[in-house]
């Protein structure tokens, strides 16, 4: 019996010192420790033994268990540190290498153009609304008496999206006038910035998608100064004092009287030539125009359940890429959506 529990405890050490995970360990514990394991197998033949022998026996396997306990304990611990020197080595970190610069993004030029024109706007109390770029055609022409046959509604400029013309990617932002004011009596002080569509080619100055950004002002006594003096305000703070605008007659269906409003040459300084020759930018015209603007019409306050008698209102729409082309000195619109980086950059 003696020699039995010097094998096992022999064959025990060697075994635990060859395991090479906790798995294996366990399973060796069961083998050697368990209910039906090779030790509680000799225990059970203590009762053959003499009286004398039961106790140095009972010694001697105590001390065999203990032995095999103390190991399998120390195996567990040698392995977790092995484990976790594998892991530590894996995952070393090289502290020494160059971190990677995060690249710090930065506003779309038309982007810093808008947050300027809106703040201005709403510094003077106007809200920023928001409009459907799929318009339906009563909205973008009807209603704003913009009539069946007239030109602008012609399918060789518009996106339709339905064979009988009912649906379209807004040519203008204008519609958001009549959302605003069947949904709102007046007094009303919005605009309304957004991407507008026509089938132009994409020129140095056309682009088939470009934006917009809407006005609308309708209250009691609303005049045509009112209407100079936001725009005024408008120009002189984004460009300084020394904005020379002026406002020309024209025609809109949806106000009455209707004006555009010209910005004077930035490059040519109004006089239509640079170092001789043709100015560039404003085509030897001395002047650039920035939005169209007018009155709203008796019609379109009307169509909106609005009174005539009681209320009038100005509105304007301007083209946020004709702004952008002046704050950023470009002479070619396409450089805005191209979205080159370097060009990006110097702004
Ligand atoms: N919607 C007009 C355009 O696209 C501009 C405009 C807006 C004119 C509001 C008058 C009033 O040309």
């Amino acid at each position: 019996m003696k020699e039995q529990l010097e094998s096992i405890k022999r064959q025990a050490m060697e075994a635990l010192e060859a395991a090479g995970s906790p798995a294996v360990l366990e399973e060796l514990r069961v083998k050697l420790l368990g209910k039906k394991g090779e030790l509680t197998n000799v225990l059970k033949q203590m009762g053959k033994l003499t009286a004398q022998e039961r106790p140095v026996m009972g010694q001697l396997a105590n001390s065999v268990r203990a032995e095999i306990e103390a190991k399998l304990e120390q195996r567990k611990v040698d392995l977790h540190a092995a484990a976790l020197e594998e892991k530590l080595l894996k995952e070393t970190v090289d502290v020494t290498i160059p971190g990677k610069a995060v690249v710090m993004g930065k506003q779309h030029p038309m982007n810093q153009v808008l947050q300027q024109i809106k703040d201005v706007f709403v510094g003077m109390g106007y809200q920023v609304v928001d409009g459907p770029e799929v318009e339906l055609a009563d909205y973008n022409f009807t209603r704003l008496n913009i009539e069946e046959g007239h030109p602008s509604r012609d399918r060789s400029d518009t996106f339709y999206f339905t064979d009988d013309d009912s649906l379209l990617l807004r040519t203008q932002t204008s519609p958001v006038q009549i959302r605003v004011m069947e949904n709102a009596k007046p007094p009303i002080c919005i605009i309304a910035p957004g991407r507008v569509y026509r089938k132009d080619e994409a020129d140095a100055t056309h682009s088939p998608m470009f934006h917009q950004i809407e006005g609308l002002v309708v209250d009691e006594h609303i005049t045509m100064g009112d209407l100079k003096g936001a725009l005024t305000t408008l120009m002189k703070q984004l460009y300084g004092p020394d904005a020379v605008m002026r406002f020309r007659p024209h025609h809109f269906p949806f106000t009455e009287p209707s004006c555009e409003m010209d910005m004077q040459c930035h490059k040519c300084k109004g006089t239509g030539e640079v170092d001789g020759q043709v100015c560039s930018t404003c085509h030897g015209e001395g002047w650039i125009e920035l939005l169209g603007a007018g009155m709203v019409h008796p019609k379109v306050l009307e169509n909106c359940g609005i009174d005539p008698e009681k209320y009038s209102g100005f509105a304007f729409g301007m083209g946020l890429e004709r702004m952008a082309m002046r704050s950023t000195r470009i002479n070619d619109l396409r450089l805005i959506f191209d979205n080159d980086i370097r060009f990006l950059n110097q702004f």
